[in-house]
């Protein structure tokens, strides 16, 4: 009988875990800029690919400013767009699904840009943290 109880017990925690994790920040920001090496990667893919029309931080430029974005779109919604591109009101988003640099780093520019929105890092310089 114990047996029985525990098995579906067993399967709720399995299945709560994956939420969890899911809910935990993407980054770890310390004393301001010190960042670990999935962000700070993101912040140097950002520089290359995305800087020049969102911003050096993403503060916005001819592109919108993606810190406030994350606070709006979803996961999903950014990967979409970031790999298909979008035509709005504001411009010309491109596409980016035949940049393996950019495709291989989705989650670290999101892990950077989530970083920005959650105000976990300002309109700063990230450096590695030691
Ligand atoms: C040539 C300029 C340009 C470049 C380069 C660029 N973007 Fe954009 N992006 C835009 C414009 C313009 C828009 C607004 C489209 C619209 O009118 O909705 C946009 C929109 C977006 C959005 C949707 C924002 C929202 O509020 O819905 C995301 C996400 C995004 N860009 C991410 C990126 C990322 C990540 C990169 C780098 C890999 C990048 N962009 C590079 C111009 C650019």
């Amino acid at each position: 009988m114990k047996k029985l109880m525990i098995a579906p017990m067993l399967l709720l925690m399995v299945g709560f875990s994956p939420s969890t994790i899911a809910e935990e920040a993407p980054y770890t920001v310390t004393n301001g800029n010190e960042v670990d090496e999935q962000t700070f990667n993101g912040f140097r893919l950002h520089r290359n690919f995305c800087a020049r029309c969102h911003g050096t931080f993403s503060e916005g430029m001819v592109g919108p400013n993606l810190a406030e974005s994350l606070n709006r779109i979803t996961k999903d919604e950014f990967v979409e767009t970031v790999t298909n591109g979008k035509m709005g009101q504001i411009g010309m988003m491109p596409a980016w699904s035949h940049v393996p640099q950019v495709m291989e780093g989705m989650d670290e520019i999101y892990a950077y840009l989530r970083a920005r929105a959650d105000g976990a890092l300002g309109e700063v310089r990230p450096v590695r943290a030691k």
